[in-house]
């Protein structure tokens, strides 16, 4: 097995805001005429690139503390054509939703684009759905950068063949900013955080399933007070942290436990891992509470397709568990992982292969053995005896942290080519672990 070192009584940390709901905390307010505050917001570069961008349209932003922020907007009708490209540097949510907004508004002209690696993810996703509502946007092989002239949009019916809430989320704003009507079903329930603050705002959707529903106009847009508590995606590393630890316990303080959210703790519960729940409260229409990760040993659990919505930015870190898993780990139904800030399984495969770890690769997952003294291999080995093993971050923010918890976790050395991704979504990641190794 590969030692456990890390020990730590008791602490209790925070971690930022929930970079989905702070996204979203952005859209609704531009959407809502007037003020709206919001606390816990994610000052990271993902989110405050969206903000950044609403900004170019005649959003105003004063800053009163740090997370706290007051938006007004002049009302979704008054929006103005920004004068440049709107950039949202590595965010999918950024981009895909900000869009579905954009494409409802007449009149208005925008060009939507970010780095590197958002240029090359796929947007065909809300492309096709957003033209069978009428919208005008195109993108040159269906990617960024994507032209958008916002106009009145039609009512729409949408069965989406992935279970996706940023092409949800997408399709949902179009027709609040649209003023359409949406009937919107998805196989298997992605996160529901828009559905959340769209009622918080007054709104009603009419379910015909758990996974189908209706929403019709008119709707209410009132500026409101907005609290985003931790994201449970970045708890994830902490979590899995104290579970490995060789003794002691992390609690993490304030984190949304959305149920669309909390697969990880049901993976990790089904693996073996301890993992209480306290405080359990409402804020803003969304479950909140603090968890407390206890050092525990982990066997082989299945991970339930039926879970994958709900802990999909989750699996690198999931599989950092499961190696030290007695019975190896296995994800599989995950080829959205291929879509995400990297292709997120050749990145793990080719990450976990260069510690010398056996992994057989699906197109949908990958498989990894129990790792004992027998599957080592030499890599492993000197892996083991001090050796910096390279760990290729692929612009990937979830990656990076991946690995850096396995260095922290067991004391073995990794190199990473480049970690500045970590601020897209946690910053101060960094000088938080170093919180526990010193
Ligand atoms: C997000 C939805 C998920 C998730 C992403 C954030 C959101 O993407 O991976 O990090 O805030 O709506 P998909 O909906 O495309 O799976």
């Amino acid at each position: 097995m590969i030692p456990r070192i890390l020990s730590s009584t008791g602490r209790e940390i925070t971690v930022p805001g929930d970079k989905s709901l702070s996204h979203r905390s952005v859209l609704f307010s531009v959407l809502s005429k007037g003020t709206s505050h919001v606390s816990g917001f994610l000052e990271a570069e993902d989110p405050l690139n969206t903000m950044k961008a609403f900004t170019q349209l005649g959003l105003k932003v004063e800053k009163i503390s740090k997370g706290e922020y007051v938006f007004t907007s002049p009302g979704k009708n008054s929006l103005q054509s920004p004068k440049s490209v709107l950039d949202f540097g590595n965010a999918g949510t950024g981009i895909r939703l900000s869009a579905g907004l954009l494409c409802g508004i007449s009149g208005v002209k925008a060009t939507l684009t970010g780095d590197h690696s958002l240029q090359k993810r796929p947007m065909s996703r809300i492309i096709k759905p957003l033209n069978s509502m009428g919208a005008s946007i195109s993108g040159k092989e269906d990617k960024a950068p994507l032209e958008i002239l916002g106009k009145k949009l039609a009512d729409f019916h949408y069965k989406s063949p992935i279970a996706s809430a940023q092409v949800k989320s997408c399709l949902m704003l179009a027709a609040m900013a649209s003023e359409t009507s949406l009937e919107y079903e998805e196989d298997i329930l992605s996160r529901d955080h828009t559905e959340n603050m769209f009622r918080f705002l007054g709104n009603k959707l009419t379910y015909l399933s758990p996974t189908h529903f209706k929403m019709e106009p008119p709707y209410t847009f009132e500026a409101k007070e907005f609290k985003v508590p931790g994201d449970i995606s970045s708890a994830a590393f902490f979590l899995v942290l104290g579970v490995l630890l060789k003794e002691g316990s992390v609690l993490v303080k304030n984190v949304g436990l959305n149920p669309s959210r909390i697969g990880i703790l049901h993976a990790l519960e089904a693996m073996g891992a301890k993992i209480l729940v306290h405080n359990q409260r409402i804020e803003c229409g969304e479950p909140v509470g603090d968890l407390e990760a206890v050092s525990s040993n982990l066997r082989f659990s299945e991970i339930k397709e039926e879970w994958i919505p709900s802990l999909i930015d989750e699996i690198p870190i999931l599989t950092i568990a499961g190696l030290f898993a007695k019975g190896g780990f296995i994800i599989r139904h995950a080829e959205e992982l291929r879509a995400k800030e990297s292709d997120r399984i050749s990145a793990m495969v080719e990450n976990l292969r260069n510690l010398g770890i056996t992994v057989h690769e699906y197109p949908d997952g990958y498989e990894i053995p129990e790792i004992g003294s027998s599957v080592y291999s030499s890599e492993l080995s000197s892996w083991l005896s001090g050796n910096a093993v390279n760990i290729f971050t692929k612009m990937d923010h979830r990656i990076a942290m991946s690995f850096m918890i396995v260095q922290a976790v067991s004391g073995l050395k990794v190199h990473l080519d480049e970690t500045s991704w970590i601020e897209t979504s946690f910053p101060g990641f960094e000088s938080l672990l170093e919180g526990f190794v010193q």
